[in-house]
């Protein structure tokens, strides 16, 4: 605790970065236990708090799938680092060593780059939340150094749930979860590099006590039940209109929860008589019934899905690139005989035209089209398209294209009509 008084907290920030919120995470950890998971570590927010704060953990663990050698290169140089003042040249010539994984631009990364983030995908700082001097980020460096030099963290880039399962986590570990949110692309990471269904099936079912952060989402919700903190903040947007939507962070924990009985439902096919027709005769109710035993198969099929893949698929893959290493015929040759090529495995992932129009359907109500907005002057016709091209931008930039090629086909319909 004499700590506390004495630095500051070291914190670097990180597209979703926790320094703010890492204070009411750990108002849910325990003060005390075996080992400390910071799962999604990413720059390493909570744990810092965590140590600074004086937890009595006896191992501690920062995983991430992607800032393994951030606080690798912390841990091994952070000591004798010194930082030089952000410029378009220094940013350049980081970007290049970091490619090799060079310690120096490794520690740079999150004084130089948008938001903290990466020379891959965030480019360079401007004012993105960037007064921080090189001073300041040195001294953050050092601390930091010695937090993991001192409490010995050990340093993993895997998979969470491999994580989990090579930690053998228990009941007096607690397991400190805050992957990418649904539907956030930040550029550093995706949100498709974790199942979030697979995560809810883990955590409902976990024997070891853990504390998890999202957005207020209702999979969430029906899954964990209340969340234990929930703040409204705004987004940090790189919206085109500079519009700072609004979110609920929340908080969740199986702490002081009885764990719920698992319910096993027999999953179907689904019936020949589904067609469009079938719905008009039902009522709103039995719609609803419908649709939530629909959620049900989804999940069911998804996490069904995953397991394949990660127990089975996986792993036999690895054991066959073992086998025909330098044999011939070698490892693509072998799979080809069974018709399993890399296109074969790309095309269970495209998403269907039908997943599109599913989304699409939940994004129109926020997204009226420039037609549905008559009764304007032909004055407004200009910006009403230019707010329209805005839409459309952002729609590219978070990966939404049927949204976006819709928005784009309204727009061009519009401007041939306006003749703007
Ligand atoms: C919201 S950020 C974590 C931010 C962190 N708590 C902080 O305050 O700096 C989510 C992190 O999850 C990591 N991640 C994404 N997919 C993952 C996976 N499958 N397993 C482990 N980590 C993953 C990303 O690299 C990213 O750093």
């Amino acid at each position: 605790m004499a700590r506390a008084e004495k630095f500051e907290c070291p914190s670097f920030p990180w597209p979703g970065g926790k320094d703010s919120l890492a204070g009411h995470i750990l108002e849910h950890v325990p003060p005390k236990g075996c080992t400390f998971f910071d799962l999604c570590a990413g720059r390493g927010n909570i744990t810092w708090h965590a140590i600074h704060s004086g937890l009595e953990y006896e191992q501690w663990v920062v995983n991430d799938i992607l800032t393994g050698p951030f606080f690798r290169a912390i841990r091994d140089f952070g000591n004798k680092f010194q930082a030089t003042e952000k410029t378009l040249d220094e940013y350049k010539r980081c970007a290049e060593l970091a490619k090799d994984g060079d310690p120096y631009a490794l520690l740079m990364e999150p004084h130089l780059c948008f938001n903290g983030g990466t020379f891959g995908a965030n480019g360079m700082r401007g004012d993105g939340g960037g007064r921080r001097t090189a001073e300041s980020h040195t001294k953050n460096v050092h601390l930091a150094c010695q937090y993991l030099r001192e409490k010995k963290v050990r340093i993993t880039n895997l998979d969470w749930r491999d994580c989990l399962e090579a930690e053998r986590s228990g009941p007096n570990d607690i397991v400190v979860i805050d992957w990418p949110y649904l539907d956030c692309n930040v550029g550093a990471y995706s949100p498709e590099s974790i199942c979030p269904t697979e995560g809810i099936e883990y955590l409902q079912k976990a024997s070891f006590p853990w504390v998890f952060c999202e957005y207020y989402q209702p999979l969430f919700v029906a899954a964990f039940g209340a969340p234990v903190f929930k703040q409204v903040v705004q987004l940090r947007s790189c919206d085109v209109n500079k519009v700072r939507e609004a979110r609920t962070e929340c908080i969740w924990t199986n702490i002081g929860k009885t764990r719920p009985t698992v319910t096993v439902t027999l999953h179907e096919p689904v019936p020949e008589d589904r067609t469009q027709i079938y719905y008009t005769h039902l009522s709103e109710s039995e719609l609803l019934e419908e649709i939530k035993k629909c959620i049900g198969s989804v999940n069911f099929s998804r996490n069904q899905m995953q397991r394949e893949m990660r127990e089975r698929l996986l792993p036999a893959l690895l054991e066959l690139k073992k086998r025909t290493y330098r044999k011939t015929p070698g490892f693509y040759e072998t799979l080809a005989k069974i018709g399993l090529n890399a296109d074969t495995v790309r095309q269970w992932f495209y998403r269907s035209n039908t997943a599109d129009e599913v989304i699409d359907l939940f994004e129109e109500e926020n997204q009226p089209s420039v037609k549905q907005r008559g009764g304007r002057d032909s004055v407004d016709t200009e910006a009403l398209l230019l707010e329209h091209a805005d839409r459309m931008a952002k729609a590219v930039l978070t990966d939404k294209f049927a949204n976006a090629k819709k928005l784009a086909t309204q727009y061009v319909e519009a401007r041939k009509e306006s003749r703007v």
